[in-house]
């Protein structure tokens, strides 16, 4: 049993969960987690992304919100020297409570293949592979155009 407590995610917790993130293999950081686009993030989803602390250590953090139709989970990490003691599964039931009260039947989450140890992870929790869905990405600015991006290999979420 740990003794880790899940608090919310807090813009003051930008930077240390930014050097988590940074540090955890499987965590695809891009333009969409400024310290800005996080702020707008927690704004738009408020009291739906948690912290996990061991005393006054960070340990563990997990971005989720939902759209007003499904939920989606991203960013989960927890630092190396925490894991397998059920922190992570503890943040993901904290985002599933949050989103059910928000009337949100349904949550996905993107891994990337080669994550084996999140796959275990996802499946052990008791999550379903989609195996039958692909997942499709566009820049915005590109709009529906033919050009060079859409043979980019998108290596961010
Ligand atoms: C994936 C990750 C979040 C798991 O966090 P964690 O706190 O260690 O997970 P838990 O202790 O809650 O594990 C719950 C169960 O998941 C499974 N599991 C977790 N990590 C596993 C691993 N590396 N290999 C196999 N199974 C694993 C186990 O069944 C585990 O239960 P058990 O320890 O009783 O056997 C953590 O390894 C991590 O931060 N990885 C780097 C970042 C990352 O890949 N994030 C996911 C992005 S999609």
């Amino acid at each position: 049993m740990n003794k880790t407590a899940v608090r919310p995610l807090t813009i003051d917790d930008y930077d240390t969960v930014l050097a988590l993130w940074q540090t955890s293999e499987g965590v695809g950081l891009s333009s969409a987690d400024t310290r800005e686009s996080i702020a707008a993030y927690l704004q738009r989803n408020p009291g739906q992304s948690f912290v996990a602390l061991a005393g006054k250590t960070l340990v563990g953090a997990v971005l989720s919100g939902h759209d007003g139709r499904r939920g989606f989970i991203h960013h989960l990490a927890i630092h190396p020297d925490y894991r397998r003691q059920g922190i992570g599964r503890m943040l993901i039931e904290h985002c599933l409570a949050a989103l059910r009260d928000a009337g949100i039947q349904k949550c996905h989450l993107f891994v990337f293949g080669e994550n084996e140890n999140a796959i275990h992870f996802w499946r052990d929790t008791g999550w379903t592979e989609r195996i039958e869905l692909k997942m499709f990405s566009q820049h915005t600015e590109n709009g529906t155009r033919m050009n060079a991006e859409n043979t980019e290999k998108h290596d961010t979420i």
